[in-house]
């Protein structure tokens, strides 16, 4: 069905480049990880609007076994929202939840108000309509931003496409929402704060791991025609370090869309909030199974140590290849370096202290709320230097805006990003430019345990004669 549609597409715009092969792939193949697309209730072919509840629901996680999870729409994941570049999209949101939640937007360029952070979150009972254009093609994603290692580590979170309909064909497409969930014996969710201030400082890790909320899945292929996968990590803390043996990623974009030219990669890693867009060109004879693993990454101390690989999800290959997977183009878009002339500098640092004879985690020596919030002017142009001086990696995350990141010669690189990794005694540099979307914008690490924590602040942007009031809470 999808691969027919997408057919269609692909004749109806005579896209000469890179047409996808005449070929048909494997009928059902992703139908094991198909998550449900969110309905479209409005006619306007320009408008995506859609009903959302958050609220408890029972799914199965391991065969068998019911587990209560808090979900949006009974799913975890949660409904893929699917719209194209330069829609309305409008959600009408129900909270179901025993608490109060907000859905944060991860990635898009949303008016401040919509971001669902920072301001009044939706209490329990209650509704809100977010309601924004969705200015980007690329993958996002969204979860709550209230108690957000907790909502997320039980189920809260879900895939956002913002398709490009001129974007060639690359491959048969899947959204890959990856996770991990604190799974008991029983089958119930762990607490989470389950483990006290030492899983707060490491960041919890589940156990099993999920792709679009399934252990190990399998997923079928024809050698040789490529899959484009859309992946995200909506883990609250894990890594995700990914190989697949005898296989290269052909990373062709990520948080903003796609990037500049497409980069190969053995090794494919996605830190909390990231998202990564690659084609895969599955070989193999009919019946071999291409297990997807992850692979431990060293993000500190005892992040690695005696963990073995484990397989995300399968390939299973069931026909021979008809024909060889054309290359993909070496440019794929333009995207202009952000000028550094005129910049401004600033500096922010992932820090530990010791508190009441523990280890915490701040930013500039502060928990959030306490420390004082960074300004900022609409227009400005802003190099941030990031530094991490604490033992372990972070994942640094800017809301509102993309940056580029500066390679090693300082200068800026061909992708939009809105979450790096920074690594341990290490920083990372990377230009943003303000547009016109003034506000209180959160930054923080996207190690949710991390970041309730305190490992997050906020950066007010100023408009032209408009004043944002500190948020409550900020010592200024
Ligand atoms: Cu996914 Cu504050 O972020
Ligand atoms: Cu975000
Ligand atoms: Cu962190």
């Amino acid at each position: 069905m999808r691969f027919l549609t997408a057919l269609a597409v692909a004749l109806a715009c005579g896209c000469s480049s890179h047409e996808e092969p005449a070929r048909a792939g494997v009928e059902g193949w992703d139908r094991e990880i198909a998550v449900p697309v969110a309905i479209d209730r409005n006619p306007d072919p320009n408008v995506v609007e859609i009903d959302l509840e958050a609220r408890l629901a029972d799914v199965e996680i391991r065969p068998g076994v019911k587990t209560r999870a808090w979900t949006y729409d009974g799913g975890v994941p949660g409904p893929t929202i699917r719209a194209k570049v330069g829609d309305e999209l409008v959600v009408h949101f129900k909270n179901s939840l025993p608490e109060a939640t907000t859905i944060h937007w991860h990635g898009v360029r949303v008016p401040n108000a919509m971001d669902g952070a920072g301001g009044p979150s939706i209490a329990a009972g209650a509704t809100f309509e977010y309601r924004f254009r969705l200015p980007d093609a690329g993958t996002y994603w969204y979860h709550p931003h209230v108690h957000s290692a907790a909502q997320v580590g039980y189920g809260l979170y879900g895939a956002l496409i913002v398709e490009d309909p001129g974007e060639p064909w690359f491959g048969d497409e899947a959204t890959i929402v990856l996770s991990d969930v604190g799974l008991l014996e029983d089958g119930t969710i762990g607490d989470a704060t389950l483990g006290g201030p030492i899983a707060d400082l490491f960041g919890r890790e589940g156990d099993p791991m999920l792709a679009n909320g399934k252990v190990a899945p399998t997923i079928h292929a024809r050698a040789g025609r490529p899959q484009r996968w859309r992946l995200v990590n909506a883990a609250k803390s894990r890594y995700f370090q990914l190989v697949m043996e005898g296989h290269v990623f052909h990373r062709i974009g990520g948080d903003g869309g796609l990037r500049e030219s497409p980069v190969d990669t053995a090794r494919l890693l996605l830190v909390p909030g990231e998202r990564a867009d690659v084609v895969v060109v599955p070989k193999g004879a009919p019946g071999a199974v291409l297990p997807l693993r992850w692979v431990p990454f060293d993000r500190g101390y005892g992040s690695a140590f005696a963990r073995d690989p484990e397989t995300v999800l399968s390939v299973r290959i069931d026909a021979a290849a008809e024909q060889s997977a054309q290359p993909l183009p070496t440019r794929l878009r333009s995207i202009a370096p952000i000028s550094l002339e005129g910049a401004l500098r600033r500096r922010v640092e992932f820090t530990q202290m010791e508190e009441g004879g523990t280890t915490v985690f701040g930013i500039d020596g502060a928990r959030f709320p306490a420390g004082e919030p960074l300004r900022a002017k609409v227009g400005d142009t802003d190099v941030w230097e990031v530094v991490n001086s604490t033992d372990w990696n972070h994942p640094f995350h800017l809301h509102g805006f993309f940056f580029q990141v500066l390679g090693n010669d300082g200068v800026p690189e061909g992708e939009w990003k809105d979450t790096i990794d920074v690594p341990k005694k290490e920083s990372r540099s990377l230009v943003v430019r303000y547009d016109d979307r003034p506000g209180a914008w959160m930054f923080h690490c996207h190690i949710l345990d991390h970041a309730d924590l305190g490992m997050m602040s906020t950066l007010i942007v100023e408009g032209d004669g408009t004043t944002v009031p500190t948020p409550p809470g900020h010592a200024h």
